[in-house]
């Protein structure tokens, strides 16, 4: 039986920050930004607004598409930690009221833990009909400030419904992945801020791309021409040009700009606005190409490219069901990324350096704009997450 995507949601905070003023503020022309790395926003998450808010408000539209005692497992996928031992995801199934009959836990991997999620949930569905797994894939990128890494910061969650016999994604058994001991981007314990050697990073993600997709082909005898569209990890929207550049060289096709751009090019359109979103951005990506694509997808297969630092990669794939249009939420996600507040430099500034209180004492939080849940507070060590009416 085939399993996969049934329903897609995605989610970002309510303030960004336009590179252009990150550039002008840093004495960087911005079109190193604009063009060089191909963003234009980076997301900024308020004081009140956690990877639990994002991923809850990314989930909250996908309630109204199910049962809520069909929801029989919740994979929650994060480098954001907010506990070394709560699953966020039990913050997320207590807002959210789902059955106490379900399964709950957080996946890590760097990017790459929102695919291991798909995957185990596909393939736990296949089994069981008419059950359904909800994923949440859900970051905030934070890099140094000054820092290389500034720019490519950004916050979103991705919530997916995933099934067996599913509305808008069937995911193809084959796949292909490359595991290895590298240390081009990491985040220790004792750090809200992730260290990367950012060049040395874009090599191995490159490399680990070609490995996954080689041995992909080997398994599936696809080839480039077999797909529709391809979607990147997008840590910023060139990487994914050079990565599918890349991929049709590996298989002897042509990589001149329009071919490279004719494959990835709708699903760049989110990200470019948001920032990296880690785990997230590969199926921000899926949304972006999904919503933003004229041509009809049914029946077409996409190609996927997972990766996550530290690292791990995986290519695999998917046919778009017939009828996925109507199971979009396209008004929705384009009204959330129309509706932001934009931030001044000082404002993004500030932010940045407001930190959780680790003392242990009752501290209430600033009320900014959030989705339908905010993280009201802490205290005696414990967070409070609450609903906006
Ligand atoms: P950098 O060294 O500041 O930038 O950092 P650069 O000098 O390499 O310039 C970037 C591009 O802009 C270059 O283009 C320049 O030529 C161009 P390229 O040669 O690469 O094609 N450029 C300009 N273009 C137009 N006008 C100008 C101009 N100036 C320069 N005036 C770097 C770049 C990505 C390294 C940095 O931002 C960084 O460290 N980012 C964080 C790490 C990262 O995103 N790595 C990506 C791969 S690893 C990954 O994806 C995993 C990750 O998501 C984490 C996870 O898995 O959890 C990060």
């Amino acid at each position: 039986m085939n399993a996969g995507i049934d329903a897609i949601s995605f989610y970002t905070s309510r303030y960004y920050l336009d590179l252009k003023t990150l550039g002008h503020a840093r004495g960087v022309d911005p079109a190193k930004y604009t063009k060089g790395l191909g963003q234009e926003k980076m997301g900024v998450v308020p004081p009140d607004e956690d990877i639990v808010t994002l991923g809850a408000s990314a989930a909250k539209p996908l309630m109204d598409r199910t049962r809520m005692e069909d929801i029989e497992l919740l994979l929650f996928a994060t480098e954001s930690g907010i506990d070394q031992s709560k699953a966020a995801g039990l913050f997320v199934h207590g807002l959210l009221g789902l059955s106490p009959r379900c399964r709950v836990v957080e996946l890590k991997e760097a990017c790459y833990a929102g695919t291991a999620a798909l995957r185990l949930a596909a393939s736990l569905m296949a089994r069981t009909p008419g059950k359904k797994a909800l994923v949440i894939a859900s970051d905030i990128a934070r890099y140094e400030l000054g820092s290389p890494g500034e720019p490519t910061q950004g916050c979103g969650a991705v919530a997916m419904l995933v099934c067996a016999n599913p509305a808008i994604l069937a995911l193809d058994e084959e796949a292909g992945f490359h595991a290895e001991d590298v240390m081009d981007f990491w985040r220790p314990n004792y750090r809200d801020e992730a260290l990367v050697d950012g060049k040395y990073s874009t090599r191995v993600y490159l490399q680990t791309a070609v490995n996954c997709w080689t041995q992909y082909g080997e398994r599936s005898g696809r080839k480039p021409e077999d797909f529709a569209r391809f979607c990147y990890h997008l840590p910023f929207t060139q990487m994914a040009r050079k990565a599918h550049a890349q991929i049709l060289r590996a298989s002897g096709g042509p990589t001149d700009a329009e071919t490279v751009a004719r494959g990835i090019q709708e699903g760049l359109g989110y990200n470019r606005v948001t920032g990296n979103t880690y785990s997230a951005s590969l199926y921000e990506g899926l949304a972006s190409l999904l919503d933003g694509c004229e041509a009809d997808l049914a029946g077409h297969r996409l190609g996927f490219f997972s990766y996550g630092s530290g690292s791990m990669g995986e290519f695999f794939s998917g046919v778009v069901q017939p009828g996925y249009q109507q199971h979009l939420l396209t008004q929705h996600h384009r009204k959330l990324l129309e509706s932001r507040t934009e931030l001044s430099f000082q404002a993004y500034e500030d932010i940045f350096n407001l930190k959780v209180p680790t003392d242990g004492w009752d501290y209430v939080f600033a009320q900014y704009c959030t989705g339908p849940y905010r993280f009201g507070g802490v205290g005696g060590h414990k967070r409070r997450y609450e609903e906006v009416s």
